[in-house]
């Protein structure tokens, strides 16, 4: 099949680039570099052997969109692109709205006047809120307390609707939990700009000696040592995921929503001690006061994926906390 996936220079986009490609898929990029780095795509061509076509560009631009699907004959899409940090939706709600919202409408648009109707959609766990219940499943009541996972739920929303609207439609939405990790090659990885927010980009910058120290944030929670947990899910299974995806959305029309990740938790601690033993350093962290909507606990329940999908998650805690210096 021939897919395009936007955003597919970035973090998870790069990761499926490869998976997809090596199972025969023709895939095509569209990304517009806001938090990724062209170096990528030389990276993507020597784990693959081959050049990847990529445009450099934006979900925005409409008529750009309609002009790759024809120009490459798309048959699925994979929408990745997006702004993710949920502390600068805060500050910016106006641009995340905008970057995902009009985003998917204009992606949308362009999918609906070429005819091409099969969607795969990143969403996030943090549509599920403060959990009620745990594990989650799909059915579990979503909410959201800050503008990204907002404009994940009123994406989630729209294609919902879309999918109603039009039985020709496959949209499957991914929701994922927490992506860490990187493909064995090491020469694609999660690289955020400036200090990271997320805990595993964090500890591999302390770990390469970039900052002196973590910040543990709470020891209180009522969880096996007191630390955040979460279920975090090596992104090359992920990547996987999504290939399972796309043959699900072969012989399936309409709205499909799926969790992508292993079922089980991980306190920050035990991150930090595999961590640890990935890479042989000691980690220094102190311990600093909760983080404001931080939630205990979160893991998903998988059997829908499991069942659905005939996927699941293989990769090891030891393999996601794997350290692999940057090859400069
Ligand atoms: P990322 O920032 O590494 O990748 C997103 C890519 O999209 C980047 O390369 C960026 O340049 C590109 N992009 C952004 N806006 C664009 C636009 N308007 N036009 C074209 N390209 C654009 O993020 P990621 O971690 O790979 O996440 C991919 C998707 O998965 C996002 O939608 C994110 O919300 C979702 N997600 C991520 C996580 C996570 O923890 N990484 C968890 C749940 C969901
Ligand atoms: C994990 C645990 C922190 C940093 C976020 C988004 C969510 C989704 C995934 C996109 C928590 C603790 C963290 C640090 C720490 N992204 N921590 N010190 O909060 O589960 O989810 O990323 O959709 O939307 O909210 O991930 O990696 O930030 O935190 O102690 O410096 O690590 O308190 O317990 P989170 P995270």
């Amino acid at each position: 099949m021939n897919i395009l996936l936007t955003g597919g220079a970035g973090y998870i986009g790069s990761h499926t680039a490869v998976v997809l490609s090596e199972a025969g898929h023709e895939v095509v990029v569209l990304d517009n570099f806001c938090n990724s780095k062209k170096s990528v795509l030389t990276s993507l061509q020597q784990i693959l052997g081959k050049e990847l076509i990529c445009i450099d560009g934006d979900i925005r631009n409409t008529p750009l969109v309609i002009k790759i699907l024809k120009d490459h004959q798309i048959n699925a899409v994979i929408h990745f692109a997006g702004l993710k940090a949920v502390g600068e939706s805060v500050q910016m709600p106006i641009e995340y709205y905008a970057n995902n919202a009009q985003g998917t409408i204009s992606l949308l648009e362009a999918m609906k006047s070429t005819g091409v109707k099969a969607l795969v959609f990143s969403s996030s766990a943090t549509v599920y809120g403060d959990p009620q219940y745990l594990p989650i499943d799909e059915n579990h009541p979503t909410s959201a307390t800050n503008p990204y996972g907002r404009s994940k739920l009123h994406i989630e929303e729209m294609l919902k609707d879309v999918a109603i609207s039009d039985a020709e439609w496959k949209i499957i939405c991914l929701r994922y939990f927490n992506p860490v990790g990187a493909h064995d090659s090491g020469l694609i990885r999660e690289d955020p700009q400036g200090i990271p927010n997320n805990l595993m980009p964090f500890i591999l910058k302390v770990i390469a000696g970039d900052l002196p120290v973590l910040n543990v944030y709470g020891k209180d929670y009522p969880t096996i040592d007191g630390t955040g947990v979460r279920d975090y899910i090596h992104v090359m299974d992920l990547a996987e995921g999504h290939l399972a995806a796309l043959l699900f959305l072969s012989n399936r029309y309409g709205w499909h929503v799926i969790n992508l990740g292993t079922g089980v938790g991980h306190s920050v601690l035990e991150m930090i001690h595999a961590s640890e033993e990935g890479s042989g350093k000691k980690i220094n962290f102190q311990f600093a006061p909760r983080r404001p909507g931080d939630i205990a606990s979160c893991y998903a329940d998988v059997k829908k994926a499991n069942q659905d999908l005939a996927w699941v998650a293989t990769r090891t805690l030891q393999e996601m906390c794997l350290y692999r210096p940057v090859k400069k």
